[in-house]
């Protein structure tokens, strides 16, 4: 996620990491929760019912739809996306310091009481990195 290299077929797919979770269930009977990719409500029901995870983590739709939870079991959403936000400079995108930082912005838009902004800019996430790793550096604790 970090450094943005997904594959067509891995995203696809959805869900990222089915093959672990399959290896994980065959050495513990212990639930689990998968996270990872998941964008639909019939490919977190067929991961279900193969009876390889017992519980389906959301990370990065939770932070545009935070009551998408709601929405998938009153059955008004089936399908939710969660973009790959850039600012068009490969390697910088590359570094990770866009697109966590652009989800950890519309958290705090959340905490804020606002509503998610889908179109905000790469650039914003990504002055926020550059911003908060540079005041962290300097930080006494
Ligand atoms: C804002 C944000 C913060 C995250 N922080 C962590 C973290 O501290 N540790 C971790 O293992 N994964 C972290 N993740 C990754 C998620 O747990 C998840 O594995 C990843 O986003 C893929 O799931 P998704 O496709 O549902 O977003 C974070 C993701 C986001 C969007």
């Amino acid at each position: 996620m970090i450094t943005g290299d997904r594959k067509k077929s891995t995203v696809a797919r959805e869900a990222y990491f089915l093959s672990y979770i399959e290896k994980a269930r065959k050495l513990t009977k212990t639930p689990l929760l998968l996270t990872g990719g998941f964008r639909s409500v019939a490919v977190m029901d067929k991961a279900l019912e193969e009876g390889n995870l017992d519980v389906v983590g959301l990370a990065r739709p939770f932070c545009l739809y935070p009551n998408l939870a709601n929405q998938i079991f009153n059955g008004s959403v089936k399908r939710f996306e969660a973009p790959i936000p850039s600012i068009g400079i490969k390697f910088l995108d590359k570094l990770g310091g866009v697109e966590l930082p652009w989800y950890e912005l519309q958290i705090q838009r959340l905490g804020k009481g606002k509503s998610p902004k889908k179109n905000l800019p790469g650039i914003l996430a990504f002055w926020f990195s550059l911003k908060s790793l540079f005041f962290k550096s300097f930080r006494k604790n």
